[in-house]
């Protein structure tokens, strides 16, 4: 029953998936077979194995359990045919570039303020950066005590990290107010009953998708979202006090809010207040079909706003994590992006925003993304389920029988990337170049990332004011990560930043 589901999660926890991996090819072929949560399944990869896995119909989406539940019947992934085609087809609406082109003056001032808030004025402190949940998850779920006195780089002011809104914070020997800094005082042992909440990420998406503007709303949001997430891969127990039933009842909490926002937001179109383009959620209530009636359902709405956030925001800041990792430690990338910048930065006056047309200038730094995603895709694989007894490579897979596939393992294939384990942005110089369906970081096929342009926007727009307004050095030599199930720093990545003059 269990077969190598438990191998797996270890090898991806210890961050030796990939080897888990290279050697089950070494020892059974190309295609194998293993029995994972519960499931015969086939494990594939290659680009003729991606080539199946992204565009078969004969396949359709498999979930965990746990993901199902918490995600909702009628989220994307659950979807398939022309239910799947006329809701992200929805969905695509709002994130397609022609639209998102318009928002990048939005993002801009979502990411400044972000920094203005937790990061001017602190000439020199020792920061958790963007990656507080990751850190977070780490050391401090409900019933955990953190003490920073284990954790001595962690100390100093921190602005952001505890939100005093939130009434099950416990804490002590620390001092918050609402708008000032934490101060921690070292041998302080806290204990968070939540997680982090002020993501760069969290914030872009609340506040671009859903119109949700800081305040006590955002703050209860961000978590009963932080503790919906929790349970994503816990095993399924639905018993008082298991992480999946918390899990379930923050679900629960976050549809009633999603609920009235719906409400609100189509009140306000009637009323003719907000425009359809305001967000993603105006934008699916203003969608009608035949008979003009809404494309959409409030249940569709509310389980795919749900997937969304989720799909979204714990990879782009996976993503944005590993950038500021390699430009500590790699002075070359580092010089090449921040030359990058700065001749954007030069090129505008105080206070102008950031367009689409920078963005386009800052064709190195996205390449260099594109290659961390290659080598470190936060989207490590997923699976897809026979819908009918089917043949691949020879082998018949029966109905019903999972397929799982890697990325990593063509990622890191020297047939189609030369020398992989390099670290090498001219890869990405001319993407057509990338055989189809071997760099799979975003997925392929009709069920391919739809938030690619909305990351690469706003991991630009973050790196650009990263780099043109701080200089930072990581705390930690630890280089290592695990997969948790995306990869995050072991050791949650701690900097220390220093501002910059603004040019
Ligand atoms: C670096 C950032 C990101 C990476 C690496 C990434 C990766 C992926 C991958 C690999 C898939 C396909 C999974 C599969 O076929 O089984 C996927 C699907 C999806 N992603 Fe992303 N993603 C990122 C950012 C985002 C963002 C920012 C959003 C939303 C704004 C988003 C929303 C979604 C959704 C809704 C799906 C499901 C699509 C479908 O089933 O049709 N993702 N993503």
């Amino acid at each position: 029953m269990i077969g190598q589901s438990l191998g797996l999660l270890r090898a991806m926890k210890a961050n030796t998936a990939e080897k888990w991996l290279e050697d089950r090819v070494t020892k059974y072929g190309p295609i194998s077979k293993l029995t994972l949560f519960g499931l015969p399944t086939v494990f594939i990869h290659g680009q003729a194995a991606n080539k199946f896995v992204f565009t078969s119909n004969v396949l359709g989406n498999q979930q965990p359990q746990s993901m199902k539940k918490l995600l909702g019947q009628r989220n994307l992934f659950e979807l398939s045919g022309e239910d799947h085609k006329r809701v992200r087809g929805a969905i695509m609406t709002f994130l397609k570039p022609e639209v998102l082109k318009q928002y990048v003056g939005k993002m801009d001032g979502e990411v400044s303020k972000h920094f203005e808030m937790y990061w001017q004025g602190q000439q020199k402190v020792t920061f958790l950066l963007l990656i507080m949940d990751i850190l977070s998850k780490r050391y401090a779920s409900k019933q955990e005590l953190f003490n920073y006195s284990d954790h001595p780089e962690h100390m100093g002011v921190v602005k952001g990290i505890v939100n005093p809104i939130c009434e099950d914070v416990m804490a002590v020997d620390w001092v918050a107010n609402v708008d000032g800094p934490v101060v921690i005082r070292p041998g302080a042992v806290m204990r968070f009953n939540i997680l982090n909440r002020w993501t760069l990420t969290f914030n872009i998406i609340s506040s671009l998708l859903f119109g949700l503007e800081p305040g006590a709303r955002r703050a209860k949001f961000v978590l009963w979202f932080e503790q919906m997430i929790m349970g994503m891969w816990a095993a399924p127990l639905n018993l008082p006090f298991t992480r999946f039933n918390n899990s379930i009842r923050a679900r629960s909490k976050i549809q009633n809010m999603v609920m009235d926002i719906i409400h609100e937001k189509r009140l306000a179109l009637e009323k003719q207040q907000v425009s359809p383009n305001q967000d993603l959620i105006t934008s699916l209530l203003s969608i009608h079909g035949e008979g003009n009636v809404e494309l959409l359902s409030d249940k569709e709405i509310v389980d795919n706003v749900i997937l969304v956030m989720a799909a979204g925001h714990d990879t782009s800041s996976v993503l944005l994590t590993f950038m500021v990792q390699l430009l500590a430690n790699d002075p070359i990338v580092y010089a090449t992006i921040l030359q990058e910048h700065e001749e954007i930065a030069k090129s505008k006056t105080s206070g102008e925003l950031l367009t689409w047309e920078d963005l386009t200038n800052m064709k190195y730094t996205w390449r260099v993304a594109l290659e961390i995603l290659r080598i470190s895709p936060p989207v490590f694989g997923g699976f897809r389920k026979t819908l009918k007894d089917v043949e691949f490579g020879g082998y018949l897979i029966p109905k019903g029988w999972q397929v799982f596939w890697a990325a990593n393992m063509t990622h890191r294939d020297e047939s189609i990337f030369s020398e992989p384990s390099k670290f090498d942005p001219k890869r990405f110089e001319n993407q057509t170049s990338v055989p189809s369906y071997c760099y799979v970081a975003f997925g392929a096929g009709p069920r391919i990332c739809p938030g690619y342009e909305f990351a690469r926007i706003e991991t630009l727009v973050a790196i650009h004011y990263l780099v043109t307004r701080y200089t930072w050095k990581l705390c930690c030599k630890d280089n290592n990560f695990s997969g948790n199930p995306t990869p995050v720093p072991t050791g949650g990545l701690p900097i220390e930043i220093e501002t910059k003059k603004i040019l």
